[in-house]
């Protein structure tokens, strides 16, 4: 048996599986994430321990044999976090996340020097770890002068699982403070925001060993003492790695709390000027491009809120056929936008609002306004380099038919949709976990899964979705115009 743990935002899964990778069983635990400011995003790391603990716990309950039988165990997790620690690995201050925009100049700044670009591929946004730390440098100094350690949230994970400050590529290729061609920390980047190489973990790739398991979990969990954790992967890469998403010309779109187009590259294509993110894949040697949007099913979750109907039930409301475009167009922008704007300051809105613009059309709205945020990610990494024919949809909001096909209308490129299961970010931590157990083949283990449906665009309504995206384009300069 192998253990995946992933640290979502909105909750820690805990996922088994057997040694032919068949899911056994599962435990879920929620997590909140505070905004005490705007534009502000925090989680308590004390709360990811208890969260892992919950759904720990209700695995045991329900798979006790199969838990005991656990031979190795991955981590994943949501990426950029900083997580700050004392010489005694004490929480100094909240984790900031990754959808957190309050480092916009500190960003701004260390971007403007070149070597971050040329040493990272990638523009220094203000969700990245490096800049937050120049924030809490010019806002906290005396919670500055404390940190001994930055840990990524899965790594404060595994110090909790294992007593070890280790991190791997995947993850670390996000910090602004590793030099991604060469996988290794930068002492020049470190050195740029007042850090040096002992505040940083030990590297790894995700597919080796990084730290064994504590006999105290052990004992109470009924785990061998001293299995082992693989470095494991930033959720989106751990995705990949569930998906099957490690050769060039594979790729996924993932509907979670952020919206990620994702392609695996057979080389190292950085493209900073697209707002394209560059970053190491978790398996040895290899890289892979990502669009990031930052509120994907955070939106639907967003008006979900707002109009006291839960998610699926908003989404039920349209039924499975896909409506023309109203005429209500809505921008994604919650929390600003990483591809293709890097524009923190920005925000979301709604326009063409009529009176009878009921709550179903803004549903609607909301549902296009997200496919037309991967439309712009799949043209942003069309100047980087990589041009998609079909991607699979994974994440909680997959499970709207209408969402991917509005997806799949505004890409105009086919959705699939896996076979049944479980193939995201505990799904591939599952599987780094047996890899570096076992020193398995990566690439024999990390397949991709059958696909149960294809998802085509909908030829009728091309034209429609094609002028909708136009107007949609034409948005943003009009509203940042407003905005200024
Ligand atoms: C990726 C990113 C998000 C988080 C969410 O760059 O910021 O996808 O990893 O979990």
């Amino acid at each position: 048996m192998y253990l995946g743990l992933d640290l979502g935002t909105s909750g820690v899964k805990a996922l088994l599986i057997d040694a032919g990778q068949k899911i056994i069983g599962s435990g879920h635990a929620s997590l909140d994430v505070s905004r005490p400011h705007p534009g502000w995003s925090e989680q308590n790391p004390t709360d990811w321990i208890r969260a892992c603990e919950t759904a720990i716990a209700e695995l045991k309950a329900s798979h006790p044999k199969e838990l005991a039988a656990v031979k190795g165990i991955g981590l994943s997790g949501h990426m950029h976090g900083a997580t700050l620690l004392d010489a005694g690995d004490q929480v100094l201050r909240p984790c900031i996340l990754w959808n957190d925009t309050r480092s916009h100049a500190e960003a701004a700044a260390l971007d403007a020097d070149p070597r971050f670009r040329q040493l990272t591929g990638n523009i220094v946004f203000p969700g990245f770890t490096a800049p937050k730390l120049a924030w809490v440098k010019n806002n906290e100094p005396s919670v500055f002068a404390k940190v001994a350690k930055v840990l990524l949230p899965k790594d404060f994970l595994r110090l909790w699982l294992t007593g070890e400050h280790i991190s791997e590529m995947s993850d670390s290729a996000g910090t602004s403070w590793l030099d991604v061609v060469k996988r290794r920390w930068s002492p020049e980047l470190l050195a740029a925001t007042s850090l040096d190489e002992r505040q940083m973990p030990s590297l790894v790739e995700g597919t080796e060993k990084a730290g064994a398991l504590r006999a105290e979990l052990a004992a109470s969990w009924g785990i061998a003492s001293g299995t082992p954790v693989a470095g494991g992967a930033g959720d989106n890469a751990a995705s990949a790695c569930g998906m099957g998403t490690v050769g060039a010309g594979h790729a996924f779109v993932s509907l979670g709390t952020s919206g990620v187009l994702f392609a695996a590259n057979a080389s190292y294509l950085p493209n900073p000027a697209s707002a394209v993110h560059t970053f190491c894949h978790a398996l040895p040697n290899t890289w892979h491009q990502m669009g990031v949007i930052l509120s994907a099913t955070d939106s639907l979750n967003w008006l979900s809120e707002i109009s006291g109907k839960k998610a699926g039930e908003l989404t039920a409301e349209l039924g499975d056929v896909l409506k023309a475009p109203s005429g209500v167009s809505f921008l994604p922008y919650l929390s600003g936008e990483r591809t293709p704007h890097n524009d923190s300051a920005i925000r979301g809105s709604f326009t063409g609002l009529a009176h009878e613009s009921g709550r179903a059309v803004l549903t609607q709205a909301v549902l296009e306004g997200v496919a037309f945020a991967f439309r712009d990610s799949l043209e942003a990494l069309k100047t980087a380099g990589t041009i998609l024919t079909r991607v699979t949809a994974i994440g909680g909001g997959s499970r709207s038919r209408y969402w991917l096909k509005a997806i799949a209308t505004a890409l105009q490129v086919p959705v699939d949709i896996p076979a049944d299961g479980d193939f995201g970010a505990a799904f591939g931590a599952a599987r780094l976990g047996l890899i570096a157990a076992i020193g398995a083949d990566p690439l024999a283990v990390c397949t991709a899964p059958r696909t149960d449906a294809t998802i085509e665009p909908d030829v009728p309504l091309g034209g429609a979705y094609a002028d909708a995206y136009q107007r949609y384009r034409a948005l943003y300069p009009a509203i940042k115009g407003a905005m200024a």
